[in-house]
């Protein structure tokens, strides 16, 4: 007897044992009444995920220590500036006095006149009173410039715009070019 069978025993016993009131025991379908059920195959276990290991901990990186900060040079005091060599005053150039047409240069430093420094140089100037009074050294200054030791010398307004001069009361403010015929040397 299969597994049907038995059951549709047992359903007609119940409703036999209803009507009578008797129960009735039905034997229940057993593997040796017929043929057993397949088992269903077992699912095979789904192997466990192996534990991921845990990351060990970074150890945390010590603090740098600050650096102490660089106390501040101080400043170097200014060297006074040496004053150059150009900047130092030169001593004052001497006017050169040219004699023409006797072709002689001599030097006329401001403190001398012309007569007395054309002397020291050996140049034999026309002269006399020596005061700018007899007209004797009276000359005409052909370049350059020349000024009086005296206010009032013994010349004209036209002759001292014509560049004449006395020598032995003039003086030499710059180089200069006379012409006196009659100089000659000492
Ligand atoms: S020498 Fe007499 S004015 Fe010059």
């Amino acid at each position: 007897m299969n597994v049907d069978e038995a059951r549709q025993r047992a359903a007609n016993a119940t409703r036999e044992s209803g009507n009578s009131g008797e129960r009735v025991n039905v034997p229940e379908a057993s593997a040796a009444d017929g043929p057993s059920v397949p088992s269903v195959p077992s699912v095979p276990s789904v192997p466990s995920v192996p534990s991921v290991p845990s990351v060990p901990s970074v150890p945390s990186v010590p603090s740098v220590p600050s650096v102490p900060s660089v106390p501040s040079v101080p400043s170097v005091p200014s060297v006074p500036s040496v004053p150059s060599v150009q900047s130092v005053q030169s001593p004052p150039s001497v006017p050169l006095v040219r004699v023409e047409p006797l072709g002689r240069t001599f030097e006329a430093p401001p403190e001398l006149t012309l007569l007395e420094a054309a002397g020291f140089a050996g140049i034999r100037l026309p002269r006399l009173c020596r005061n700018g009074t007899c007209r004797t050294c009276l000359c005409r200054v052909v370049s350059g410039e020349a000024s009086f030791t005296i206010e009032w010398p013994g010349l004209s307004r036209e002759e001292k715009a014509e560049g004449y001069v006395l020598t032995c009361v003039a003086v030499a403010r710059t180089d200069l070019v006379l012409d006196v015929p009659d100089a000659e040397l000492l």
